[in-house]
């Protein structure tokens, strides 16, 4: 598809988003030649600014380290900036000329076929006033039109619906991608492989073997600095709710008829809807407090933050999915900042072995690792090796650093962008998927503020509140792996 005319514009250009995400995946795309040939690149902000100083704020998060100083020039000379405000029409009518000019300078014809993304980097307070300027005053019905939004799609189910519908009312459903960025990580990518391209996997995937599900999300860093949007949302809207909701929902669904974007997210949201909304008797609620020795600070201790909230920083719940493979089997998700590592996984775990020969010694379990380092291991009982003929746990262990030294595993986003500009929507979130998420989560939210819930607080770069391990034997059936048992991704050798 050479012939393709491509204008992506980033709205927010300014902004962290772009900086920190947007412009480095842009990069990596165009540095592994998968840019269209013919592609431009707008940059859209309030901030008035020359192109030295645009072009040194969105190349500061580009790794110097792996690129040449062309290659970043070369990037540059498909990059522009235009400023304007988010509300008015002369400044998009600009806009729109520009994308003409541009469009000119890339010697269009009138066969050409031709594809504009609007990417909105911006706060929620924006969408839709440049939503409906973008669908007004630079829309080409000409062409192919995708626009890309970030979270947060509002704060609970009816504010959802209401920017479902504001934004439904400006594009069609197939010209949107809603960005969650987990669904764009490589492990998560993989579980659809994992799971249908191998035979013993799926034969074990349900409430007959498996006895109970973890998915988990630590941060070793407090909100520092962002507390003020966190504190509006708490870690239940900015993690659980689409990020591991999300996860979940791969791990749960049923085979796709195929592997089209429509086919996998029709099975993603027909779980969602077997999933029971979550009761505040089946969730931990955390806060974290600073350090007994005061090295580091409690969330109230932010500036960003009021020093009365009652945010929670940490949560842990159960919930249940209503159908024939897995009613009966716990799924817990977790998430906390400020705990005592950085890490995301999956964790599978199996159910004792029946009428065991052997004297039962642990479960097995599947475990994916999400981050830090991509792996997947299968924690496997053995005997121990040598002239004992005692049992050991082991496991079957695949550490994607080890196994493909030579591959760089490319950041969610560059994946993310790769698919819209290929107009692949499986790893993006559909409306009604996105109004089962808050469906979930909805009545547990608005009990947590209408009844004022206190959060138990926790120490910085601990495990979290108090009760945390029992919760997951207790409500869960979780049985823990003795304690001499650990799991260390295996050193580059
Ligand atoms: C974001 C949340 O969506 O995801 C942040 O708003 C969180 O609070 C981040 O830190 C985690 O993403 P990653 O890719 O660093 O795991």
């Amino acid at each position: 598809k050479h012939d393709v005319l491509t204008t992506i514009v980033v709205f927010g250009a300014s902004g962290d988003l772009a900086k920190k995400k947007t412009y480095p995946a842009l990069f990596h795309l165009y540095q592994q030649g998968l840019l269209p040939r013919r592609t431009r690149i707008l940059g859209y902000a309030r901030t008035q600014m020359e192109h030295d100083q645009f072009a040194s704020r969105i190349t500061s998060f580009f790794k110097r380290d792996q690129t040449t100083q062309s290659a970043i020039d070369g990037f540059l000379s498909l990059c522009g900036y235009v400023s304007g405000k988010y509300d008015v029409d002369d400044d998009f009518v600009r806009l729109r000329e520009e994308i003409d000019r541009q469009e000119h300078a890339m010697h269009k014809r009138a066969e050409d076929e031709r594809v504009h993304i609007y990417y909105l980097a911006l706060p929620p307070s924006v969408f839709v006033s440049v939503g409906t300027q973008i669908r007004t005053n630079v829309y080409d019905g000409s062409c192919t039109n995708r626009v890309v939004i970030e979270k947060p799609f509002g704060h609970d189910l009816d504010s959802s619906r209401k920017l479902s519908k504001d934004i439904g009312a400006l594009y069609a459903e197939d010209e949107i991608y809603r960005i969650d960025h987990y669904l764009g990580k490589e492990m998560v990518k993989n579980i659809l492989a994992l799971r249908f391209a191998n035979v013993f996997y799926e034969a074990v995937w349900n409430r007959h073997y498996i006895s109970n599900v973890q998915i988990t999300f630590k941060e070793p860093f407090g909100t520092e600095g962002r507390g003020g949007y966190f504190d509006e949302f708490g870690i239940i809207r900015d993690v659980m709710q689409n990020h591991l909701l999300q996860v979940l929902s791969i791990v749960a669904m049923h085979q796709p008829q195929s592997l089209r974007s429509e086919d996998i997210r029709d099975r993603k949201t027909e779980v969602l809807r077997r999933i029971l909304p979550i009761q505040l008797e089946d969730t931990l609620l955390g806060q974290y407090v600073g350090t007994k020795d005061a090295s580091k600070p409690g969330y109230k201790d932010d500036d960003t933050v009021p020093k009365d909230s009652i945010t929670p920083t940490f949560a842990q719940c159960v919930l249940h999915v209503d159908n024939d493979r897995w009613r009966g089997v716990p799924w817990v998700i977790k998430a906390g900042k400020a705990l005592d590592e950085a890490k995301m996984v999956i964790r599978i775990q199996f159910k004792d072995m029946p009428n065991a020969l052997f004297p039962s010694l642990a479960r097995n379990e599947l475990v994916l690792q999400v981050s830090p380092k991509e792996a997947v291991y299968i924690k496997t009982i053995v005997k121990e090796p040598g002239l004992s003929t005692n049992l050991a746990m082991s496991e079957l262990d695949l550490s994607y650093h080890k196994r493909y030294q030579d591959i760089k595993i490319p950041d969610a986003y560059a994946t993310l962008i790769l698919d819209v500009l290929n107009g692949d929507h499986s790893n993006f979130v559909r409306s009604d998927e996105l109004d089962e998420a808050w469906r979930i989560f909805t009545p547990l939210l608005h009990q947590i503020d209408r009844d004022q819930v206190i959060p138990l607080p926790y120490e910085y770069g601990s495990r979290g509140p108090k009760g945390v391990d029992e919760f997951a034997t207790e409500r869960a059936g979780y049985k823990l792996t003795a304690r001499e048992y650990h799991w260390q991704p295996k050193p580059n050798t």
